[in-house]
């Protein structure tokens, strides 16, 4: 049975963490699983939008698998780190948008995964967290850096040194996640929110995502050319002409992405 599902409808991709039974953990044939699919999705010109989320109500993905970590040597240990942390950062540049669904407990590597996608909601049973150092380890697939980036050094470390768990509501206000609903109508917002973005101009939507990512990691100066640049870009496609055209017309784009 396959650890990672992947069901494809109206251009959202839905993938789903397959592993109820050990609350969704990431062991390395899951990790394997997951950068092929992610892969694939890349590649894949029918699908617009990808919703990550966990199968059964009570995790998203509760971290890396204890029992593999556990024999990790030192030499293994940093291999295993930089293999979870390219799986990651393979989603992070995705050219489409991910959306995170956190459908439970998002602890470790589940936190860290939600961190790599580009939009996270949670229900309200959600439980973010960075437990490592209760293990005697630290995050290892990105959390460490991404955490910072999003909510400002302070509250990550307040998370990563204690490594406490933090309700779906402190997560809302930390900037941690951007919206949250009832568990029962989050798969419903994701598709809504899916969809909402699927309408919007597809060679803008890559351009932004672009923007955002790179530029991020650029100096201000530096990033606010690259914005111009991507600007002036997007003026020279059809899809601009349809944007602006349709909105004068008063009515919806009908976006072909070129
Ligand atoms: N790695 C491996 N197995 C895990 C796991 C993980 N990260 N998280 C949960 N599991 C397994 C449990 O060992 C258990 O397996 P078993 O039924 O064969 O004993 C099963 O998933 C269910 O978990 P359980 O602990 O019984 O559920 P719970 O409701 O009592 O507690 C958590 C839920 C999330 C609080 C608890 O599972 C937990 O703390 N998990 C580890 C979180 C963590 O430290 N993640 C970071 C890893 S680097």
């Amino acid at each position: 049975m396959s650890y990672v599902l992947v069901e494809k409808a109206d251009r959202i991709a839905w993938v789903t963490l397959n592993r109820p039974e050990k609350l969704n953990a990431l062991n390395n044939e899951v990790l394997q699983e997951l950068e092929r699919v992610f892969a694939d999705l890349e590649q894949d010109a029918e699908v617009g939008v990808v919703v990550v989320t966990g199968a059964g109500e009570k995790a998203f993905v509760a971290g890396a698998d204890i029992s593999e970590l556990k024999s990790l040597d030192t030499a293994g240990a940093r291999v295993q780190a930089l293999g979870g942390q390219a799986v990651f950062q393979r989603i992070e540049s995705m050219p489409k948008p991910v959306i995170a669904a956190v459908n439970g407990f998002a602890l470790g590597g589940g936190c860290e995964l939600a961190l790599a996608c580009h939009i996270r909601i949670a229900s309200e049973n959600a439980r973010f967290g960075l437990p490592e150092v209760s293990l005697g380890i630290i995050p290892g697939y990105g959390g460490t850096q991404r955490l910072p980036r999003l909510v400002g050094k302070g509250v990550a470390l307040d998370l990563i040194l204690s490594g406490e768990m933090t309700p779906a509501a402190d997560a809302l206000r930390m900037g941690l996640v951007s919206r949250v609903v009832p568990l029962a109508d989050l798969k419903a917002t994701a598709e809504k929110l899916a969809k909402t973005i699927l309408s919007r101009g597809p060679l803008a939507l890559r351009s932004a995502l672009a923007a955002v990512n790179e530029g991020s990691e650029m100096p201000q100066e530096q990033g606010l050319q690259y914005e111009a640049a991507l600007f002036g870009l997007l003026a020279a496609t059809t899809d601009m002409q349809e944007g602006m055209g349709a909105f004068l017309e008063k009515r919806p784009a009908a976006f072909k992405g070129l």
